[in-house]
């Protein structure tokens, strides 16, 4: 049995750095967190030079000393791999194992994560740590588990060491077998491009203005992930050898360029993500897409971990001020935003929840980071604010492994993710409809769930929703249609944007009539589009009673001749020269559904999408909100639990309509209740 996220008790914990204090501190470092709840910490995820001080020569004093006091006072050791931050010794010896800037210029030692995938002498290095690390530490009573190195693909998401062009040809010859392949794969002709020999190949390399091939970029960032996901797996393989039964394996934070879905199926037991929900004010892109839901905004980044591992962990959630001293400055958590941000952890689907970190560190790049105690160790509300959240997770605890329940999905892909990344047409699109998308179901309350498709299938089921919106699958395989065509078929509902089906998975275009593969399914023909033009008004499009907004990007539609038995146009442009035009039309397919809209999905349009097709505030009999409060719900033995979540500066006043249990305090409730700024409560049925 797992000692966390075992669905039986909610547990805490918090991030140590035995090396980072002196040794009498320990004890009480100790003996204060348990006090206070905590009662399991991870350790050692930076410390390769602990373990090995220089080349082949292995200590283990250190960390057996500290292991012995955690088993001596009650504690339990998450141990970590070190490999994010490889020693002097290594990288000054062998800088082959260093990433390196598009130009190929090394990243030197100093900071961390300065390792590439696919050095020989990386992975043999890689090999001796975790195995030395793990057949003297995993056998400990004290250690119930592991984190493999420390945010895979934290910092830098790209890689252009020369191992890794060496390496990006085997995987290309792996895919293609042979050039002409290739060649035809990356639409060489186009510029010249074509290849005629492996070694000409390199991982992509400087070139004016950002623009080289789109479609070799696609199979660079497939490669990374690849790369990535090889590495955690051969620190996996080696943990499997050594650990107890018992214990788990995991890793933190879900980064760019790596398919978390599969490295977790492959590597882990589950996933554990790192939560900075101040993060949503220090991020640039803050005017643009955070600003309605500022910290709430961090709840799209837990859809995403759950549609991972329904049950996961928390590795470091945010505990204080956030900042390096080179970059990010984001105030000290106000009174109750820490119990605020462990129950948005907790409400979409975390168990165990570990606080980043004791204490904060006196040295470095990271002095600003804050953890729950400051520099000094004194006691400080935000360790009294722990020590309530401990009193809040002892009248929780039947929660455990309870799963959040949602009854519409957005459908995700990575081909897709990476597609736009490096596509700013498709980017556009899909940046608009995702934010829009998830504030509209935030604000209406209703739940929502990431879900992933790839050919073999999908992250969870797609019959478990009545309604999935595909904002914009660009990128197509017949395999996925045809997943998709059996969820619709068998009753589903299934609503895509503008701009479906263009792509192939190599990311070229395809020369058939769009929406491409998607024709059958849809029952639409688009004879023509085009981007909005800035400065004319905006572009309308009529449905029923609703004006909603077209900007960006218009299909212009025509439902299919022939099949007038299934389609039904329900929406028209209202304006521009094509006005008149379908803008969404309906096609029954089997038992179910298909809406094809034109457009990106706005706020408005999202939220009357999941109006007129059933999905909308579907809790609003029980509980009645207002717009400041997340609602999210899960759900064990037939049993649900509703999470409210204020994020405002004020107090609100919620109305309970049926009598329910608040789990906090064990009275059953009714009627108007006042929840206080940055205020929570469950309530149990
Ligand atoms: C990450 C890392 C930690 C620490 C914090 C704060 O999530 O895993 O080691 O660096 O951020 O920057």
């Amino acid at each position: 049995m797992r000692k966390i996220i075992n669905g039986n008790q909610m547990v805490m914990g918090t991030c140590y750095y035995p090396e980072h204090w002196p040794e009498s501190l320990w004890e009480e470092d100790l003996k204060r967190m348990l006090a206070h709840g905590i009662t399991v910490i991870r350790i050692a995820e930076f410390a390769w030079s602990k373990i090995e001080p220089t080349e082949g020569n292995f200590t283990y004093e250190f960390y057996d000393r500290f292991l012995e006091l955690a088993e001596k006072v009650g504690m339990k050791v998450i141990f970590c791999t070190p490999t994010a931050t490889p020693p002097a010794w290594l990288t000054e010896k062998y800088p082959e194992v260093l990433n390196a800037n598009m130009d190929g210029v090394l990243y030197r030692h100093g900071a961390r994560r300065h390792y590439n995938y696919n050095s020989p002498v990386y992975l043999e290095k890689t090999r001796i740590i975790v195995e030395k690390s793990a057949s003297h530490y995993a056998p400990h009573p004290a250690v119930i588990g592991w984190q493999i190195d420390n945010e895979l693909n934290c910092e830098k998401d790209v890689f252009y060491s020369e191992s890794d062009s060496m390496a990006f040809r085997i995987f290309l010859k792996a895919k293609y077998k042979n050039l002409d392949a290739l060649n035809e794969a990356w639409g060489t002709v186009f510029w010249n491009q074509t290849y005629t020999d492996w070694d000409e190949i390199h991982v992509p390399r400087t070139t004016y203005s950002d623009s080289t091939n789109p479609h070799e970029v696609l199979d660079y960032t497939r490669f990374i992930s690849a790369s990535a996901r090889a590495y955690a797996k051969l620190q996996r393989d080696i943990l499997r050898k050594y650990i107890k039964l018992e214990d788990f394996i995991t890793t933190n934070g879900i980064f760019g360029n790596l398919d978390n879905h599969q490295m977790t199926a492959e590597s882990l037991d589950f996933m554990t993500y790192d939560s900075y929900p101040n993060f949503a004010y220090t991020k640039e892109d803050y005017e643009k897409f955070s600003r309605t839901l500022g910290d709430r905004m961090w709840s799209r980044n837990l859809m995403e971990v759950r549609s991972i591992s329904p049950n996961f962990g928390i590795m470091e959630q945010q505990s204080g001020a956030n900042g390096w001293n080179t970059r990010m400055a984001a105030p000290t958590p106000k009174p109750r935003q820490m119990t605020l941000w462990t129950m948005q952890s907790v409400a979409h689907g975390a168990d165990y929840v570990s606080y980043f970190r004791w204490r904060t560190c006196t040295m470095g790049t990271e002095i600003y980071w804050h953890g729950i105690l400051d520099y000094s160790g004194r006691d400080n509300r935000r360790l009294d604010e722990i020590g309530e959240i401990h009193k809040k997770f002892q009248s929780i605890q039947e929660i455990a492994g309870a799963r959040y329940q949602a009854d519409a999905a957005v459908v995700k892909d990575y081909d897709n993710i990476w597609d736009a990344q490096l596509d700013v047409w498709h980017q556009d699109l899909e940046k608009i409809s995702q934010q829009s998308l998830f504030i509209a179901a935030q604000k209406t309350h209703t739940p929502l769930d990431f879900v992933y498709l790839n050919d073999e299938g999908s992250s969870t089921p797609l019959e478990n929703y009545k309604v999935l919106i595909y904002p914009h699958p660009v990128m197509l395989s017949p395999e996925r249609v045809r997943l998709l065509e059996n969820y619709v078929a068998q009753g589903g509902i299934l609503i895509l944007g503008c701009r479906s089906g263009y792509k192939d998975m190599t990311g070229k275009c395809v020369m058939d009539k769009l929406p491409g593969l998607l024709t059958n399914l849809t029952g639409v023909d688009i004879p023509e589009y085009t981007r909005t033009c800035p400065g004319d008004e905006p572009v309308i499009i009529h449905w029923g009673q609703e004006r909603l907004e077209a900007p960006v990007f218009n299909d212009q539609l025509a439902a299919q001749p022939g099949r007038e038995k299934y389609t039904r146009v329900l929406g028209y442009y209202e304006n521009s020269y094509y006005a008149g035009t379908p803008a969404l039309v309906q096609n029954t397919y089997g038992k179910g559904k298909v809406y094809y809209y034109g457009s990106v999905f706005t706020e408005r349009a999202a939220e009357v999408f999941l109006e007129k097709l059933g999905v909308k505030t579907p809790y609003q009999a029980i509980l009645e909100l207002p717009e400041c409060c997340e609602l999210a719900v899960r759900e064990k033995d037939g049993k649900k639990y509703y999470f409210v979540l204020n994020y405002s500066r004020e107090n609100v006043t919620i109305r309970v309509k049926c009598p329910m249990r608040n789990l906090y305090t064990q009275a059953v409730t009714a009627g108007d209740v006042t929840v206080e700024a940055y205020g929570t409560r469950i309530f149990g049925e």
